[in-house]
């Protein structure tokens, strides 16, 4: 193939990947089930502990870890979506998770252990439907410029911050769960277990 072939091949692919991410970030943000190690799967069913390697989750990003059969989302917040999150306080029915689930060690705005790292169960508190990942600030379809990222439930439209915090005025009265969890190091996850009880 000559090189004006090879180019002419390489501008296409560029073209379908950038088209491909256009539509990603209009219909939610495609988010990896993120492997984690266990006794077995049979032990996992009953309600052992998972751990997950988030050392190579970046600032921005979220991945999946099964837990009990429940999709746990845990995200990597920046510094400027950690700034945001108390100007959201007025607009939200439970900012200071005084009615919803989560351990007693959890408190702020923020809801995590390490303030970067969130850790939520991927349900919504309305019916059970899972969130879609939405962090694009000012998302037109969200509410544009009053959107400041977080997650965003397709069944009947509940809306949660980046906290897994609910919005007022949707479905949803609660805010997403945090389930039990801790850290081993710097980079094992070990969701099931906390502190107290490991
Ligand atoms: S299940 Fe999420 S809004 Fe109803």
């Amino acid at each position: 193939m000559s090189s004006e072939g090879v180019n002419t091949g390489r501008r296409k692919f560029l073209t379908a990947a950038t088209s491909a991410v256009g539509v990603a970030g209009v219909v939610g943000v495609a988010v990896p089930f993120l492997g984690s190690w266990n006794p077995s799967a049979k032990a996992k069913a009953a309600g052992a502990p998972v751990k997950a390697d988030i050392g190579k989750l970046e600032p921005g990003q979220m991945v999946v870890v099964e837990w009990r059969g429940k999709p746990v989302y845990v995200m990597h917040r920046t510094p400027s979506q950690l700034e945001d999150l108390p100007k959201l306080d007025g607009t939200l029915k439970d900012p200071q998770s005084e009615i919803s689930e989560q351990p007693a060690y959890i408190s702020g705005v923020g809801r995590s252990l390490r303030p970067e790292i969130l850790v939520v169960v991927g349900l919504c508190t309305h019916l059970g439907c899972a969130p879609k990942f939405r962090p694009e600030v000012g998302a037109a379809d969200l509410g544009g410029d009053e959107w400041l990222g977080g997650f965003f439930c397709p069944c009947h439209g509940s809306k949660f911050d980046l906290a897994g915090r609910v919005y007022s005025g949707v479905p949803a009265s609660t805010n997403l769960a945090v389930p039990p969890y801790s850290f081993e190091g710097d980079n094992v996850l070990v969701i099931g277990v906390d502190a107290e009880a490991a």
